[in-house]
């Protein structure tokens, strides 16, 4: 059985609308105008035990929204999904030790309280046992290097060190299933780094099955071999990173190093592909996939050409490009 389990869910919100100014305000007191936001639409989705998938899409794509269904923080308008055979919304309590959600973008720690302090309260309320805290929270801060921070109050921490001691706060249980909500958002490139081998290395040894959202293509791409892509609430791809590139990707990038000093540095080069740089010397083409040979051969016997190179394009960029198109 898979550990997670969505079949057509669709959460839809009632928002009320306020004309804008004073007048529309006012009007507003007495007679509300009501408008529904389907924020999520038909999402299916299967997650096998161990699996770290990425959860992408633009902002106000529903990522959010459905990982709050999966947590039972909120009820789906229709449609169903289990998650270790507990209906989340349900609010089991063999449900509730089994799995985790951390957002990002929300402070979850007792803000006045030392982390330890916050942390051991969380410990609380999943019933563990002094030792067994004492344990989990050594370990843990021991990888995420933050064992000197945890006598300082919580409002006081940086932004990194912070969500270091959410992420503790959230796996002290040892939860099954992880539903991470941008747990690198705001974090510098070392934080993110440590945070990102600690994910990967908890998902590898404990089997943890997790779902990430996440702007940073970064963290996606060191982590998760499957995405699904969820644009206006509804996934428009399920499958592995490297497949987006090839079905998304019309192109490839050719760079070139030409001789320096000779008129190749000015050439027409329209008629081999787009330039998207240029330099001194130096020259990016961007050239539809099957014609990269034929467009290659035509270059190399053409111009005195020193160097050259095949990439892809970068998989941000292509995702930039998908959700352009829309
Ligand atoms: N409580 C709510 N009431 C009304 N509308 C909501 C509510 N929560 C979310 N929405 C709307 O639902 C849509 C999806 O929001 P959601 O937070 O799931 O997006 P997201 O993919 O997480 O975006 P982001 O990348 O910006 O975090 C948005 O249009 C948002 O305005
Ligand atoms: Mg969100």
């Amino acid at each position: 059985m898979a550990v997670i389990e969505v079949q057509g869910l669709t959460k839809s919100f009632r928002t009320s609308k306020t004309d804008p100014g004073l007048m529309g305000a006012i009007r507003g007191l007495w007679k509300r105008e009501h408008t529904e936001v389907v924020a999520v639409k038909d999402v299916s989705l299967r997650v096998e035990e161990g699996e770290f998938v990425g959860f992408l899409g633009p902002n106000g794509a529903g990522k959010t929204t459905t990982l709050k269904m999966l947590s039972g923080l909120l009820y789906p308008t229709s449609g169903e999904a289990t998650v270790l055979g507990f209906r989340p919304w349900e609010r089991k309590d063999g449900y509730r030790r089994q799995f985790a959600l951390l957002l990002g973008q929300k402070n979850q720690l007792w803000w006045d309280l030392p982390a330890r302090e916050s942390l051991e309260l969380n410990a609380r309320i999943y019933g563990l046992s002094q030792p067994e805290f004492e344990r989990t929270l050594g370990e843990l801060s021991e990888l995420l290097s933050i064992k000197d921070k945890l006598s300082t109050a919580v409002r006081e921490l940086s932004l990194g060190e912070r969500m270091k001691c959410e992420l503790i706060a959230s796996l002290l249980h040892q939860p099954k299933v992880l539903f991470l909500d941008e747990p690198t958002i705001g974090l510098d490139v070392v934080s993110a780094k440590v945070v990102r081998e600690f994910l990967r290395r908890h998902n590898r040894t404990r089997r943890t099955t997790i779902l990430l959202t996440s702007h940073y293509m970064a963290d996606i791409q060191e982590l998760c071999e499957r995405v699904v892509i969820i644009d206006k609430g509804t996934i428009f791809f399920d499958g592995r990173l490297d497949q987006i590139v090839d079905r998304f990707a019309g192109y490839k990038i050719i760079t070139l190093q030409l001789a320096p000093s000779d008129a190749s540095a000015t050439a027409d080069m329209t008629a081999f592909g787009e330039v998207v740089e240029r330099n001194e010397g130096s020259l990016k083409l961007k050239v539809v996939r099957d014609r990269v040979i034929p467009t290659v051969k035509a270059l190399l016997d053409q111009l005195p050409i020193l160097d050259f190179g095949v990439e892809e394009v970068p998989i941000e960029e292509v995702i930039r490009q998908v959700f352009q198109r829309g």
